[in-house]
């Protein structure tokens, strides 16, 4: 057991307790004048039924951040969990982020992965900057369930995949 009281805890203890939430990993993609652009984003959530709305969380230092805020359609693909390389390439720092991603665009030029659980076409609704970050809200206007495919499972730094209980 690890604790902190009275604010004693420094980043690298919060980004340690922030791993125990387990969630899953999302592709944010866009394309920005022909060119696919996104990152790996776990920081997904569900927000509102009516309107329909979900968020990603962003950080301030994010460079492909201001390139996706430029438009109109935004992909959020669900990951599934033999997507640990795209959510690895997605986040990468150098290199041709879509590389080995098989990818498709729509016309209205959301990005999404093939083989993800779900897809969610998006408009942006609204932006809260939030301490290091932006809590980028976000309207489905579209989407695609894939019931069947597993989802990928972000937990500790770790890909993981689900598995039943006993
Ligand atoms: C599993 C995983 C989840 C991530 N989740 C987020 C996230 O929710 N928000 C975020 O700003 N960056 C997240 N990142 C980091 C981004 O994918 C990317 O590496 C970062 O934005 C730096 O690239 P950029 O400067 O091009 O944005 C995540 C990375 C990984 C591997």
């Amino acid at each position: 057991m690890i604790t902190a009281v009275d604010d004693q805890f420094d980043q690298a203890l919060l980004r340690q307790a922030f791993g125990c939430f387990p969630s899953g990993v999302t592709a944010f993609c866009g394309l920005l004048d022909g060119v696919a652009e996104g990152m790996a984003a776990s920081s997904f959530t569900s927000v509102s039924l009516d309107p329909p709305l979900v968020s990603v969380c962003v950080a301030s230092t994010s460079a492909t951040w201001p390139k996706l805020a430029k438009l109109d359609r935004l992909g959020l693909s669900v990951l599934a969990d033999d997507h640990a390389p795209v959510a690895r390439s997605l986040a990468s720092k150098t290199g041709d982020r879509f590389g080995g991603v098989d990818w498709v665009a729509t016309e209205s030029g959301a990005v999404f992965v093939h083989g993800a659980t779900l897809w969610l076409e998006c408009a942006p609704f609204k932006c809260i900057e939030a301490g290091d970050h932006e809590i980028v809200v976000l309207q489905i206007v579209a989407l695609a369930i894939y019931p069947d495919v597993a989802p990928m499972v972000f937990h500790r730094s770790n890909f993981r995949e689900l598995a039943p209980t006993a």
